[in-house]
This record gives structure tokens, sequence and C-alpha cells, in this order.
């Protein structure tokens, strides 16, 4: 059968770290994937992470399957962390959330969810978003459409657009919305934009599916889940795809979960009945180490303290290194004002150096950025950030 296929393109983001594990020059720089590195360059484990993990070494008593929703327990600290314990949505159990294989696995049982009631709905990402935020719903059986987002002018958002599109969105369409941390620009709606667009969603009955894979990287996990919250109170049906790789740095152990919240606890308990056969009929039930490491951490107060310690220093770090790339490149003598770098949120970036900056970046430094421009904070450190600077200095001269 494959002697008349075409190979597939690689990944545009993981297909780069394959590239970059096999480049030889020691001085290389991974500005690609969004995994999080410290100053000395290494994805470390969190000490809160191998503190869970040795007891559970201890504890642990069996490795027999999990139901197909996941360890309760894990659901449970799920939706106290992306909706708040305090949230009425918990209180009233308004919520079904299910166990998925990262953020990844839980936009995908969300998006083959809505495909088997809606599959003539269209899905609405913003312009420009996460590539693989198309190849996951379009994998789904779904037809993909744009809504302003990114203003390359002035390298912030173009929210009044972005209404204008929403508003056009007809009932039933689904709206695939950035929590926090914009992948791949940074760029943030504010507290009073959120508000507007989730009086909008009620309005016009477009359905809400938040990526919430960042919490902790914006402004804290409180602050991140500003827009989860302002969808609760409009009372509607809503999805969110939640993550643990980045800030529990599980990235390996695929730890996500999808939350589909809805007006009332009997419709939750549809949700939930119809979220098991999607799961059952995929992977049958979820990996178990990484949601009992999540939660074990969740469920005990000094882990969740270290926790939270040991993800604001991952965010300041980053905050710092945003600072220090400003810096560099005016220190470099780059033309242009970087000083958006500072205001934007999260790991990512769209520095705006062009496709051929970005290939010259690679070809003559070993220096990888995701096509677009899009360049991850987390993997400049104090050893690199002069290499680098000097080299975009370089790649925007010639
Ligand atoms: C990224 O955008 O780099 C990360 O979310 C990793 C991925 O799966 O693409």
């Amino acid at each position: 059968m494959w002697k008349t296929i075409q190979p597939a393109p690689p990944d545009s983001i993981l297909g780069l770290t394959e590239e970059f594990k096999n480049d030889q020059n020691p001085e290389k720089v991974n500005l690609g994937v969004g995994v999080y590195k410290d100053d000395a360059g290494s994805t470390p484990i969190l000490r809160c992470v191998k503190a869970a993990e040795k007891e559970l070494l201890e504890t642990e008593k069996s490795k027999s399957y999990l139901p197909i929703s996941g360890d309760p327990a894990y659901a449970a600290a799920v939706q106290r962390l992306i909706l708040g314990a305090e949230s009425e949505v918990v209180s009233s159990a308004r919520a079904a959330t299910v166990h998925a294989p990262g953020g990844t696995g839980a936009l995908r049982v969300g998006a083959d969810l809505i495909h088997k009631f809606n599959p003539q709905a269209r899905i609405w990402v913003s312009s420009p978003t996460w590539a693989n935020h198309n190849g996951i719903f379009g994998a789904a059986g779904f037809e993909i459409d744009r809504y302003a987002y990114y203003n390359t002018e002035n390298k912030g958002l173009d929210f009044d657009k972005m209404f204008s599109d929403l508003e056009k969105i007809p009932a039933g369409d689904v709206v695939v919305l950035h929590t926090c941390c914009h992948n791949p620009s940074g760029v943030d709606l504010s507290a009073d934009q959120w508000k507007l667009v989730a009086v909008l969603a009620g309005q016009k009955g477009w359905i809400p599916f938040l990526d919430f894979a960042y919490q902790g990287f914006g402004d804290g996990v409180n602050e991140d889940r500003f827009a989860v919250e302002q969808f609760a109170a409009a009372g509607i049906d809503y999805y969110v795809a939640s993550s643990f790789s980045k800030n529990f740095g599980l990235y390996n152990e695929r730890t996500g979960a999808i939350t589909v919240v809805t007006p009332s606890a009997a419709e939750a308990m549809v949700a939930m009945s119809h979220l098991k056969t999607v799961v059952r009929t995929n992977y049958s039930n979820p990996p178990a180490h990484g949601g009992l490491v999540a939660s074990t951490i969740l469920n005990t107060p000094e882990l969740h303290t270290m926790w939270l310690e040991e993800l604001a220093a991952m965010r300041n770090r980053i905050v710092d290194m945003r600072k220090a790339l400003v810096a560099g490149l005016a220190q470099q003598g780059v033309e242009g004002d970087f000083s958006f770098i500072e205001k934007q949120r999260g790991m990512f970036s769209f520095s705006g150096w062009s496709d051929e900056v970005v290939s010259r970046l690679r070809m003559n430094k070993s220096i990888y950025v995701v096509g677009g421009g899009r360049i991850n904070l987390a993997g400049l450190t104090t050893s690199n950030i002069e290499y680098v600077c000097a080299a975009v200095a370089e790649a925007m001269k010639s």
C-alpha cells in the first residue's frame, strides 16, 4: 500500500525538535517547542513531582485499570484548579471532567464529542493559533475558520476586529479561545475584554472551547482562570481542555483533562456518559501515573505550596528572559521597538522575524525558531542570550 503514498511532512513544532537533536553544533539553541528550561538549559523534574512519586512508589498497590473517566480524585482536583475551589460550577456539580492524555488528547476527546452530536458545526480558531488546533479539529472531521486576533502592526491584540468577527459566528458553532498565554503570540485579552466575550457567547449561542494549557505561566494560578470564571458566570455550555504538561512539567506523562461545563447537574451527567463512550472507543481509559502525581500534589498541602513556588520560579525566569532579550537586541543594535516582548505573557512571543531571518538563524547559527517567528522564551538562558541576540543582529542585517 505504501508504494504509492507520499510521505507526510514533519510536524511544524515537534519536527523541529527532531532536527535540533540531530544538530551537532555545541552552541545550538532550541527556541521551538513549548517546553520549559531552567537557566542551565535543562527541563527539570519539579521537586514536588519527585516527592509525590516517592510517596506513590511506597503506597501504590495496583496497576489495574482506572475507570474510563480516570480517577475521581483527579477529576475533582482538576475542577478545583481550573474552575476555582469556590466555584459555583463545582458545588452545583454542573461540570463533567475526564482525564485525557495531555492537553492535545483533551482537545481531541472534546472535538470527537462535539462531532458526535453536531458534525455540521464549524470550528473557529484565532488567527494565528497553535498549528495543531487545525490538525486536531480537522482530524475529528470539522471545517475550520478563523477569527481576527493578532495585529501585526502594533504586535498586540486586534480586539475590535476579533469582537466583530465573533459577533458574526452563528449559534452552535465552536470558538476555540486561549484562556491565557496565547500560543503562538503571547498576547492575551484583558479582564474587561473577556467579560465582553463571555456575554457575547451567551447572546449569540456559539460554544466556547477554552484551551487552558498554561495555567500559572501568565500572572498566577488564580489570576489565569479569569476567563474560565467569566464563561461560568454566563451559565452556558462550554468546554475546557487543560494540561499539566507545562505547569507540573509532566510533558511525557500525558496528563490533561477535558471538562464539559453545562447549565445543570443533570446535563453534566448526560455529557459524562457520552465522554465515556468517546474515551472507551479511543484509548479505553487513561494512563494513571501523571494523574496520580498531580492529584497527590494538589491534595497535599506542603506539596501544593512547593508546587506554587516552583511554578512562580518558572514564570519569573521567563519574565527575566523577556527583559534580557529586549535589552540584548538593543545592545546588539537590532533596529526596531521590541518592547512588546515584555508585555506578552507565557512561554511564547511572536518575534516578528521574517521566515528568511528564521531560516538564517537555523542554517548559520543552529538557533531553532518555529516558522512564522514564534520563539519560546524559556529556551533562553543567561549563557546563550548573547549568542542569540548577536545571531539575530547578523541575520537581520544580511
Ligand atoms: C508547543 O506549542 O510547542 C507545545 O504545545 C508542544 C506541542 O505539542 O506542540
